[in-house]
Protein backbone atom coordinates (compact mmCIF):
# COMPACT_ATOMS: atom_id res chain seq x y z
CA UNK A 1 0.00 0.00 0.00
CA UNK A 2 1.35 3.48 -0.98
CA UNK A 3 0.26 6.19 1.52
CA UNK A 4 0.23 9.33 1.33
CA UNK A 5 2.81 10.51 3.18
CA UNK A 6 2.82 14.86 3.69
CA UNK A 7 5.64 15.19 6.82
CA UNK A 8 5.71 19.14 5.69
CA UNK A 9 2.68 19.92 8.33
CA UNK A 10 2.86 19.37 11.80
CA UNK A 11 -0.29 19.47 13.66
CA UNK A 12 -1.16 20.67 17.12
CA UNK A 13 -1.67 18.06 19.74
CA UNK A 14 -3.17 18.47 22.63
CA UNK A 15 -2.87 15.41 25.59
CA UNK A 16 -5.66 14.63 28.01
CA UNK A 17 -4.33 11.82 30.28
CA UNK A 18 -7.07 9.51 32.30
CA UNK A 19 -5.17 7.76 35.43
CA UNK A 20 -8.06 5.59 36.21
CA UNK A 21 -7.40 4.12 32.85
CA UNK A 22 -3.68 5.51 32.02
CA UNK A 23 -5.39 5.95 28.44
CA UNK A 24 -4.39 9.52 26.21
CA UNK A 25 -6.90 11.34 24.33
CA UNK A 26 -5.96 13.60 21.99
CA UNK A 27 -6.91 16.69 20.42
CA UNK A 28 -5.48 17.18 16.95
CA UNK A 29 -5.69 21.16 15.57
CA UNK A 30 -5.05 21.85 12.10
CA UNK A 31 -2.66 24.80 12.09
CA UNK A 32 -3.77 26.43 9.00
CA UNK A 33 -7.64 26.41 10.69
CA UNK A 34 -9.95 25.95 13.36
CA UNK A 35 -10.29 22.70 12.41
CA UNK A 36 -9.79 19.49 15.53
CA UNK A 37 -10.03 16.11 16.02
CA UNK A 38 -10.64 14.02 19.06
CA UNK A 39 -9.01 11.07 19.12
CA UNK A 40 -10.04 8.30 21.48
CA UNK A 41 -11.91 10.06 24.31
CA UNK A 42 -12.80 8.64 27.74
CA UNK A 43 -16.45 8.66 29.65
CA UNK A 44 -15.55 8.12 34.09
CA UNK A 45 -17.04 5.07 35.48
CA UNK A 46 -17.97 3.62 38.85
CA UNK A 47 -18.05 0.36 38.07
CA UNK A 48 -18.83 -1.07 41.20
CA UNK A 49 -21.49 1.55 41.61
CA UNK A 50 -23.10 1.68 38.02
CA UNK A 51 -22.31 5.35 37.48
CA UNK A 52 -20.85 6.89 34.62
CA UNK A 53 -19.67 10.50 34.38
CA UNK A 54 -18.27 12.65 32.01
CA UNK A 55 -15.29 14.66 33.74
CA UNK A 56 -12.58 14.01 31.30
CA UNK A 57 -14.50 14.33 28.34
CA UNK A 58 -16.05 17.81 29.67
CA UNK A 59 -12.42 18.77 29.92
CA UNK A 60 -11.78 18.33 25.93
CA UNK A 61 -15.25 19.94 25.29
CA UNK A 62 -13.70 23.15 27.50
CA UNK A 63 -10.62 23.39 25.97
CA UNK A 64 -12.19 22.60 22.18
CA UNK A 65 -14.63 25.72 23.18
CA UNK A 66 -12.47 27.87 24.76
CA UNK A 67 -10.00 27.92 22.22
CA UNK A 68 -12.53 27.95 19.40
CA UNK A 69 -12.19 25.01 17.39
CA UNK A 70 -14.43 23.21 15.07
CA UNK A 71 -14.47 19.18 15.63
CA UNK A 72 -14.93 17.89 12.72
CA UNK A 73 -14.09 13.85 13.48
CA UNK A 74 -14.38 11.92 16.53
CA UNK A 75 -11.84 8.84 16.43
CA UNK A 76 -11.84 5.41 17.96
CA UNK A 77 -8.56 3.90 17.01
CA UNK A 78 -9.98 0.39 18.34
CA UNK A 79 -12.85 -1.24 20.45
CA UNK A 80 -10.94 -0.54 23.72
CA UNK A 81 -11.30 -3.24 26.16
CA UNK A 82 -9.99 -1.00 29.54
CA UNK A 83 -12.22 1.98 29.23
CA UNK A 84 -15.42 3.42 27.77
CA UNK A 85 -15.57 5.97 24.51
CA UNK A 86 -17.32 9.17 25.25
CA UNK A 87 -17.92 9.82 21.35
CA UNK A 88 -21.39 10.61 21.54
CA UNK A 89 -21.91 12.45 24.49
CA UNK A 90 -18.99 14.85 22.86
CA UNK A 91 -20.70 14.59 19.53
CA UNK A 92 -23.81 15.29 21.34
CA UNK A 93 -22.28 18.55 22.33
CA UNK A 94 -20.14 19.50 19.63
CA UNK A 95 -20.94 17.71 16.32
CA UNK A 96 -18.08 15.45 14.26
CA UNK A 97 -18.54 12.19 13.01
CA UNK A 98 -17.48 9.32 15.07
CA UNK A 99 -14.52 7.01 12.62
CA UNK A 100 -13.21 3.69 13.29
CA UNK A 101 -11.99 0.82 11.60
CA UNK A 102 -14.37 -1.28 9.07
CA UNK A 103 -13.06 -4.46 10.56
CA UNK A 104 -15.59 -3.06 13.84
CA UNK A 105 -18.20 -5.84 12.27
CA UNK A 106 -15.77 -9.04 13.18
CA UNK A 107 -15.41 -7.19 16.56
CA UNK A 108 -19.37 -6.55 17.02
CA UNK A 109 -19.67 -9.93 15.64
CA UNK A 110 -16.89 -12.08 18.24
CA UNK A 111 -18.95 -10.04 21.29
CA UNK A 112 -22.20 -10.01 19.89
CA UNK A 113 -22.38 -13.92 20.26
CA UNK A 114 -20.28 -13.45 24.24
CA UNK A 115 -22.94 -11.15 25.22
CA UNK A 116 -26.10 -12.88 23.77
CA UNK A 117 -26.56 -9.75 21.57
CA UNK A 118 -30.34 -9.82 19.84
CA UNK A 119 -30.96 -9.07 16.65
CA UNK A 120 -31.22 -5.74 17.15
CA UNK A 121 -27.72 -5.20 17.88
CA UNK A 122 -26.48 -4.63 14.15
CA UNK A 123 -23.29 -5.50 13.72
CA UNK A 124 -22.29 -4.07 10.51
CA UNK A 125 -20.76 -0.83 11.89
CA UNK A 126 -23.44 1.21 11.05
CA UNK A 127 -23.47 2.67 14.58
CA UNK A 128 -20.49 4.80 13.36
CA UNK A 129 -20.54 7.35 10.68
CA UNK A 130 -17.63 6.63 9.25
CA UNK A 131 -15.50 2.92 8.71
CA UNK A 132 -12.01 3.35 7.58
CA UNK A 133 -10.06 0.53 5.46
CA UNK A 134 -6.49 0.90 4.99
CA UNK A 135 -5.33 3.57 3.31
CA UNK A 136 -8.31 5.95 3.16
CA UNK A 137 -8.26 9.36 3.50
CA UNK A 138 -9.84 12.15 5.22
CA UNK A 139 -9.48 15.96 6.14
CA UNK A 140 -9.55 17.91 9.38
CA UNK A 141 -9.63 21.24 7.59
CA UNK A 142 -7.04 21.55 5.58
CA UNK A 143 -4.81 18.55 6.71
CA UNK A 144 -4.91 15.60 4.96
CA UNK A 145 -5.32 12.72 6.51
CA UNK A 146 -5.09 8.75 6.17
CA UNK A 147 -5.43 5.41 8.21
CA UNK A 148 -3.24 2.17 8.31
CA UNK A 149 -4.78 -0.93 8.87
CA UNK A 150 -2.64 -2.40 11.61
CA UNK A 151 -4.44 -5.48 13.46
CA UNK A 152 -3.40 -7.25 15.90
CA UNK A 153 -4.40 -6.14 19.50
CA UNK A 154 -7.53 -6.16 18.22
CA UNK A 155 -8.78 -7.23 14.84
CA UNK A 156 -10.52 -3.48 14.05
CA UNK A 157 -6.95 -1.52 15.26
CA UNK A 158 -6.24 1.80 12.83
CA UNK A 159 -3.30 3.54 13.14
CA UNK A 160 -4.44 7.52 12.03
CA UNK A 161 -1.72 9.50 10.11
CA UNK A 162 -2.02 12.98 10.25
CA UNK A 163 0.82 15.48 8.70
CA UNK A 164 3.76 13.97 10.67
CA UNK A 165 2.02 12.41 13.66
CA UNK A 166 0.61 8.46 13.89
CA UNK A 167 -1.78 7.97 16.29
CA UNK A 168 -0.85 4.33 16.76
CA UNK A 169 -3.96 3.15 19.19
CA UNK A 170 -2.17 0.29 20.99
CA UNK A 171 -0.22 -1.38 17.88
CA UNK A 172 3.18 0.09 19.98
CA UNK A 173 3.68 1.60 23.43
CA UNK A 174 6.22 3.39 24.38
CA UNK A 175 9.92 1.84 23.76
CA UNK A 176 10.29 0.95 27.53
CA UNK A 177 6.57 -0.44 27.77
CA UNK A 178 7.01 -2.26 24.57
CA UNK A 179 3.24 -3.42 22.85
CA UNK A 180 0.02 -4.34 23.50
CA UNK A 181 -1.38 -7.90 24.49
CA UNK A 182 -2.56 -10.09 21.76
CA UNK A 183 -4.39 -12.47 23.45
CA UNK A 184 -8.37 -10.67 23.22
CA UNK A 185 -10.79 -12.54 20.68
CA UNK A 186 -10.30 -11.97 17.43
CA UNK A 187 -6.40 -10.41 18.77
CA UNK A 188 -3.33 -11.93 16.67
CA UNK A 189 0.74 -11.91 18.09
CA UNK A 190 1.81 -12.43 14.48
CA UNK A 191 -0.48 -9.50 13.47
CA UNK A 192 0.66 -7.47 15.54
CA UNK A 193 4.14 -8.21 14.74
CA UNK A 194 3.38 -7.20 11.18
CA UNK A 195 1.51 -4.36 12.40
CA UNK A 196 4.40 -3.05 14.50
CA UNK A 197 6.83 -3.53 11.29
CA UNK A 198 4.30 -1.39 9.02
CA UNK A 199 4.54 1.87 11.54
CA UNK A 200 8.30 1.55 11.91
CA UNK A 201 8.33 1.82 8.29
CA UNK A 202 7.14 5.05 8.43
CA UNK A 203 9.94 7.60 8.14
CA UNK A 204 12.27 7.99 11.00
CA UNK A 205 11.06 11.02 12.14
CA UNK A 206 7.60 10.60 12.22
CA UNK A 207 6.10 11.13 15.88
CA UNK A 208 4.31 8.46 17.36
CA UNK A 209 1.13 9.51 20.07
CA UNK A 210 0.27 6.73 22.45
CA UNK A 211 -3.50 5.88 23.57
CA UNK A 212 -1.66 4.17 26.37
CA UNK A 213 1.65 4.33 28.92
CA UNK A 214 2.20 2.57 32.76
CA UNK A 215 4.90 4.42 33.64
CA UNK A 216 7.26 1.01 33.70
CA UNK A 217 9.88 1.74 36.57
CA UNK A 218 7.94 4.47 38.46
CA UNK A 219 9.04 6.80 35.54
CA UNK A 220 6.42 10.05 34.54
CA UNK A 221 4.18 8.84 32.07
CA UNK A 222 4.99 10.13 28.64
CA UNK A 223 2.90 9.86 25.26
CA UNK A 224 5.07 10.95 22.27
CA UNK A 225 8.19 9.47 20.63
CA UNK A 226 9.40 8.77 17.17
CA UNK A 227 9.96 5.74 14.76
CA UNK A 228 13.64 6.16 15.15
CA UNK A 229 13.25 5.77 18.59
CA UNK A 230 11.44 2.48 18.76
CA UNK A 231 13.40 0.93 16.29
CA UNK A 232 16.14 1.40 18.37
CA UNK A 233 14.65 0.70 21.47
CA UNK A 234 11.45 -0.75 22.00
CA UNK A 235 11.92 -3.75 24.35
CA UNK A 236 9.90 -5.90 22.67
CA UNK A 237 10.00 -5.13 18.56
CA UNK A 238 13.25 -3.22 18.98
CA UNK A 239 17.06 -4.03 18.19
CA UNK A 240 15.53 -6.46 14.76
CA UNK A 241 13.57 -8.62 17.10
CA UNK A 242 12.26 -11.49 15.04
CA UNK A 243 8.60 -12.41 14.31
CA UNK A 244 8.91 -15.66 16.17
CA UNK A 245 10.62 -13.76 18.64
CA UNK A 246 7.88 -11.65 19.33
CA UNK A 247 5.29 -14.28 18.60
CA UNK A 248 6.62 -16.50 21.27
CA UNK A 249 7.48 -13.35 24.42
CA UNK A 250 3.80 -12.40 23.45
CA UNK A 251 2.45 -15.54 23.87
CA UNK A 252 4.03 -16.03 26.88
CA UNK A 253 3.51 -12.69 28.19
CA UNK A 254 -0.19 -12.30 27.54
CA UNK A 255 -0.54 -16.11 29.63
CA UNK A 256 0.41 -14.03 32.82
CA UNK A 257 -2.03 -11.05 32.41
CA UNK A 258 -5.74 -10.95 34.12
CA UNK A 259 -8.23 -9.58 32.04
CA UNK A 260 -8.52 -5.52 32.30
CA UNK A 261 -11.22 -4.41 35.13
CA UNK A 262 -13.25 -2.56 32.92
CA UNK A 263 -12.96 -5.27 30.22
CA UNK A 264 -16.85 -5.98 30.54
CA UNK A 265 -18.72 -2.94 30.52
CA UNK A 266 -15.85 -1.64 27.93
CA UNK A 267 -16.59 -3.91 25.08
CA UNK A 268 -20.66 -3.35 24.91
CA UNK A 269 -20.15 0.16 25.23
CA UNK A 270 -17.57 0.60 22.92
CA UNK A 271 -18.85 -1.73 20.42
CA UNK A 272 -22.05 0.38 20.45
CA UNK A 273 -19.62 3.09 19.61
CA UNK A 274 -20.01 4.63 23.09
CA UNK A 275 -23.56 4.09 23.44
CA UNK A 276 -24.52 2.50 26.95
CA UNK A 277 -26.68 -0.64 25.61
CA UNK A 278 -30.95 -0.78 26.94
CA UNK A 279 -32.81 -3.37 28.02
CA UNK A 280 -36.14 -4.63 26.99
CA UNK A 281 -38.04 -1.46 28.87
CA UNK A 282 -35.47 0.93 27.63
CA UNK A 283 -33.17 1.50 30.86
CA UNK A 284 -29.65 1.60 30.00
CA UNK A 285 -27.94 -1.83 31.56
CA UNK A 286 -24.78 -3.76 31.26
CA UNK A 287 -24.63 -7.76 31.53
CA UNK A 288 -21.69 -9.98 32.72
CA UNK A 289 -21.90 -12.59 30.69
CA UNK A 290 -20.53 -15.76 33.59
CA UNK A 291 -17.04 -17.45 32.32
CA UNK A 292 -17.77 -16.03 28.78
CA UNK A 293 -14.81 -14.35 28.30
CA UNK A 294 -13.02 -16.59 29.36
CA UNK A 295 -13.87 -19.73 27.87
CA UNK A 296 -13.03 -17.68 24.45
CA UNK A 297 -10.13 -16.93 25.08
CA UNK A 298 -8.81 -19.94 26.30
FE1 LIG B 1 -6.75 -1.32 23.57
Amino acid sequence: MDYPLDLSVTPEVEAFFDPESNTFSYVVKDPASDACAVIDSVMDIDYAAGRIAFEHADQIIEYIRSNGLTLEWIIETHVHADHLSAAPYIQDKLGGRIGIGEKICVVQDVFGKIFNEGTEFQRDGSQFDRLFRDGDTYTIGTMAAFTMYTPGHTPACMTHVIGNAAFVGDTLFMPDGGSARADFPGGDAGDLYDSIQKVLSLPDEMRLLMCHDYGPGGREVQYETTVAEEKANNIHVGHGTSREEFIKMRTERDATLNMPRLIIPSLQVNMRAGEVPKDAQGNPMLKVPINGLQRRTE
